[in-house]
């Protein structure tokens, strides 16, 4: 069975943008020593145009082969004109709205997400499946997370868009690993428990 991560960044407090999602604040905190952790460990997760411009294109997927983000998201990279932002993975957008994807490499998927996403956990295969966002996404597809990684960057926002755009409801996670940088960042894997 494949797993459902969700990668994320965020503040202390739990946001993982300002109050319109505009997270790009955080790239601050991408210095040598991250990146590097980036780079070595999730370096499927660094989208296509910024592995181009670094020249590491060629890097091999480590632990994912599909991302599953939300239109909030997917809008980011279609504003800058670029189709496909995770090219070197399959890519799933949930929409409602865009009636055909604008991208052979993008799958849009208007209805049952979550059981489109069970199904692709069904699949057999070694890699996982990244769950990028937003917010709404992630809270439609919290039951269906298996893995959490929250990347903490030290900044609070006292408000702004929560990790999760859902109900209140306890899902309990178990902690496996924590990593700390120099410039501040925590790196915390949760497991869920089952
Ligand atoms: N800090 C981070 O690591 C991080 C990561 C990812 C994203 N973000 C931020 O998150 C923001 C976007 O989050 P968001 O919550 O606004 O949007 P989102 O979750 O990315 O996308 C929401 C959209 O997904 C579609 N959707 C949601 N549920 C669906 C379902 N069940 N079936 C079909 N389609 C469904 C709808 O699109 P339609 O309206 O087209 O129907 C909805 O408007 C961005 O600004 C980005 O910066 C931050």
């Amino acid at each position: 069975m494949r797993r459902l991560t969700y990668f994320v960044a965020c503040s202390i407090d739990g946001f993982i943008g300002g109050p319109d999602g505009d997270a790009s604040f955080m790239t601050r905190f991408v210095d040598e020593e991250y990146f590097g952790f980036l780079k070595s460990e999730y370096p499927e997760t660094l989208p296509t145009q910024g592995r181009r411009h670094l020249g590491i294109d060629d890097l091999p997927n480590k632990r994912f082969d599909t991302i599953v983000q939300g239109r909030g998201s997917y809008d980011l990279a279609l504003k800058e004109g670029i189709t496909s932002p995770y090219a070197h993975l399959r890519e799933y957008v949930a929409s409602r709205t865009l009636a055909e994807s604008p991208d052979p490499n993008v799958e849009i998927v208007s209805t049952d997400l979550a059981g489109r996403v069970r199904a692709l956990k069904a699949e057999e295969g070694a890699y996982d499946v990244y769950l990028c966002g937003g917010s709404a996404v992630a809270g439609e597809l919290v039951d269906e997370i298996d893995e959490l990684v929250i990347k903490t960057y030290p900044i609070v926002l006292g408000t702004g868009m929560p990790m999760f755009g859902s109900a209140f409801a306890v899902s309990e996670f178990v902690t496996r690993d924590v990593r700390t940088f120099g410039n501040g960042v925590v790196v915390r894997t949760y497991d869920r428990k089952r």
